[in-house]
């Protein structure tokens, strides 16, 4: 009798090498993250296929605000075009998009466009997309604390009801599991600030493939490692 494998419920994705990808190609950076946008669509319909229920994806952090600022102005084009272009898709596959992050400091017009995917994809009960947008888990922790003081402040908490069942609802995360699984493209093995909370018994998986060259095989592959580890939560077998 065969076993089901397990497949990952949620899958976080730090979408890293974009720029070296179009470096490597003479190109401009943006170009890269053009290329990174096709990968978006192939990894979320690869997602549908194989069941997972979560999907999320690093797409500019708190620290990325430090880029040229021709390199931001060309992504939150990007954004907005994107989001315009690829909503009849999305609906079409059964995607719900959300978003993590503080949206506040995004202009009006990235806002609008992103209140539109929400709305738009609001029906989807396939997959749930997180694009986590000015976000960086240090500040998405700042802002709970800030959040749950004020709380504690009016007398509507007592300090006492914080566990962490508690503080993970109060995260932007608040309305998804854990992930299970975080990929992280291009070799560099690091989080950047990247759910930190949330992927305490994550596996954690890092690809030498450049975002960009991210296939759906490479989505497979990602999958196959994670079923071949041993979640130990801890505990003794
Ligand atoms: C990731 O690719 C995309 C974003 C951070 C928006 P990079 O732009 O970081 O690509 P590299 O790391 O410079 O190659
Ligand atoms: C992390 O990638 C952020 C995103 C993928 C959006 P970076 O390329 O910004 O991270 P560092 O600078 O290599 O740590
Ligand atoms: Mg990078």
């Amino acid at each position: 009798m065969s076993i089901a494998k397990p497949i990952p419920q949620h899958v976080a994705i730090i979408m890293d090498g974009n720029g070296r990808w179009a470096k490597q190609r003479g190109k401009e950076r943006t170009e890269g993250h053009i290329a990174g946008v096709e990968t978006i669509r192939q990894t979320l319909r690869a997602a549908v296929k194989h069941g997972v229920r979560y999907l999320t994806f690093y797409a500019f952090s708190t620290e990325n605000w430090g880029r040229p600022e021709a390199e931001v102005n060309a992504l939150m084009e990007l954004l907005c075009k994107s989001v315009v272009s690829e909503a009849p898709e999305l609906k079409k596959q059964g995607v719900r998009v959300r978003t993590i992050g503080e949206r506040s400091r995004f202009s009006e017009r990235v806002q609008y466009y992103l209140n539109q995917i929400e709305e738009q994809t609001a029906e989807g009960d396939r997959l749930v997309v997180a694009l986590a947008l000015n976000y960086s888990s240090r500040d998405e922790l700042r802002r709970t604390m800030q959040c749950l003081a004020r709380k504690v402040q009016q007398g509507e908490l007592a300090p006492e009801a914080i566990d962490e069942q508690l503080i993970s609802s109060h995260l932007d995360t608040g309305f998804m599991p854990d992930p299970d699984l975080v990929i992280r493209t291009s070799g560099e093995q690091r989080l950047s600030n990247f759910l930190l909370w949330q992927s305490s018994y994550a596996e954690l998986y890092f690809p030498e493939v450049l975002w960009p060259d991210f296939t759906e095989e490479e989505f497979a592959r990602a999958l196959e490692v994670y079923a071949s580890r041993d979640r130990r939560y801890g505990l003794v077998k």
